[in-house]
């Protein structure tokens, strides 16, 4: 089949890598014209483990096709995608101006039948607004299908997320749509639910409102147990054995962050308000979130007292590990709080500290963990990256000048670190006897 993927970022790209990788041809379409230069000479604009590899031989194989123009896609492929962002606007709600903008310019090509798919993240009944679009712009005559094809795949592991999804939603009203949409995603074979359109908007947003619920729930279960002496590690183990329950996103630590969990629930919670429903459940998943941070900013201030000219190694700085996107990194927010408060910062992120230099002038960027814990005061863990996991804690005590450690993803052992002589905050875990001291 012939497909277009019009915008190229961390999901346009990696799905339109994937589709040509199945033996499609795929057309990837972006306005951002250096992105689509870089691309075709092979350079991926981002970083995402194994895209490189899979973007450079489908281009080879002459399979994965690079363009600016919407037009030239649109006359050649009958199914096209939409990826392009959704980002969040002060309102909350989700700004739909991109898929606006490519929705005219793709009607004013048509010429004959094509199958216009949301794969951006919408709220429900977008669908309904993007036919109603297509519909002012289309040449009379020229028939057209919109569906709703969500995806779930995570940065960091995307290619194995899109590959061997845990299911494929097909929201479309009619056969023709799901046909097509069928063989596309045959080989794949995944499990496939087929819905109507405004029932698949609503799965993807209410699957990130209860993947981000999960999280506020397990933080606020930390909350409890830091004052009830409980370890939120084992209630959190716990109850992820009860298969009703499951074990995934009980991890407490300092919040949700990144492009998707933050504007998804908030664009939810709007969508909510026009509707005539009060989601007051999802508001409080938002509340939690930003009351993690502060808990954990006040346990940086309780363990230095004044921070004023401290020097404070912030390791990690990603949204997330395995990922250098920088949207709605938690980190930006602790180190506004902790610059509020004229800490010196030094920073370190094995993929993110290009991406991150420019967002945080005043942030010394440092080329390598221990760079940024040499003299430091204390040490933040803001992203769990598994080097952070693997560091050598002797090494780090010596270069530090006091052992103090507050960790916001609960990546080390509290006792181990108070037997290593280390002062260890985490999140939900009481502190050991040695620490306390
Ligand atoms: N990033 C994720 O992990 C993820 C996962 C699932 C769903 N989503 C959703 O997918 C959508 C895209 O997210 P993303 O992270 O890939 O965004 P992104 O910002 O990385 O990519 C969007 C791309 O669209 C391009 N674009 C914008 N306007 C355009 C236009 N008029 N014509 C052509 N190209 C245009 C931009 O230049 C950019 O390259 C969002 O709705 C997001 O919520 C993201």
């Amino acid at each position: 089949m012939k497909i277009g993927v019009i915008g190229t970022g961390y999901v346009g790209l990696v799905t339109g890598a994937c589709f040509a990788d199945l033996g499609h041809t795929v057309v990837c379409v972006d306005n951002n014209k250096e992105k689509i230069a870089a691309l075709r000479s092979g350079k991926i604009p981002f970083y995402e483990p194994g895209l490189e590899g899979l973007v450079t031989a489908n281009s080879r194989q002459g399979r994965l096709l690079f363009s600016t123009s919407i037009a030239e896609c649109v006359k050649t492929c009958e199914v096209i995608f939409i990826a392009v962002g959704t980002p969040p606007l002060p309102s909350g709600d989700a700004d739909l101006s991109a898929i606006e903008h490519v929705c005219v310019e793709i009607a004013t090509h048509m010429r004959s039948y094509r199958l216009i798919v949301e794969k951006s993240t919408v709220p429900v009944n977008t669908g309904e607004w993007v036919a109603r679009t297509l519909q002012k712009h289309v040449r009379k005559g020229v028939q057209y299908d919109v569906a709703s094809n969500p995806e779930f795949l995570r940065e960091g592991s995307a290619i194995q997320d899109a590959e061997h999804p845990d299911r494929i939603i097909l929201g479309v009203s009619s056969d023709r749509a799901a046909m097509l949409l069928v063989k596309l995603y045959e080989p794949l074979n995944a499990p496939l639910l087929i819905t109507d359109i405004r029932s698949a908007e609503l799965i993807k947003h209410t699957a990130n409102a209860f993947l981000a619920l999960k999280i506020s729930f397990i933080n606020a279960v930390a909350r409890v147990c830091e004052l009830t002496g409980a370890d939120v590690t084992k209630v959190a183990k716990g109850i992820g054995m009860d298969r009703r329950i499951g074990e995934a996103f009980l991890s407490a630590g300092i919040g949700y962050g990144g492009s998707c969990f933050p504007k998804d629930v908030s664009a939810y919670v709007k969508l909510c308000e026009k509707v005539g429903y009060d989601f007051n459940l999802l508001k409080e998943v938002m509340r939690i979130n930003t009351a993690q941070r502060t808990a954990f900013f006040d346990k940086v201030k309780k363990a230095l007292g004044t921070l004023s000219g401290k020097k404070i190694a912030v390791l990690g700085l990603a949204f997330k590990p395995d990922t250098d996107d920088m949207r709605g990194a938690v980190s930006l927010e602790i180190i506004s709080l902790l610059r509020k408060e004229r800490a010196r910062i030094f920073a370190y992120d094995p993929v993110a500290g290009e991406n991150a230099a420019p967002l945080l002038p005043h942030v010394t960027i440092c080329p390598d963990a221990l760079s940024a814990l040499r003299g430091a005061d204390a040490a933040l863990i803001i992203t769990e990256w598994k080097e952070f996991r693997n560091l050598d804690l002797p090494a780090v005590k010596q270069v530090m000048k006091r052992p103090i450690i507050i960790d916001g993803r609960n990546i080390y052992d509290p006792a181990k670190m108070a037997e290593m002589g280390f002062q260890y905050w985490g999140v939900g875990r009481p502190r050991s006897e040695s620490a306390r001291r």
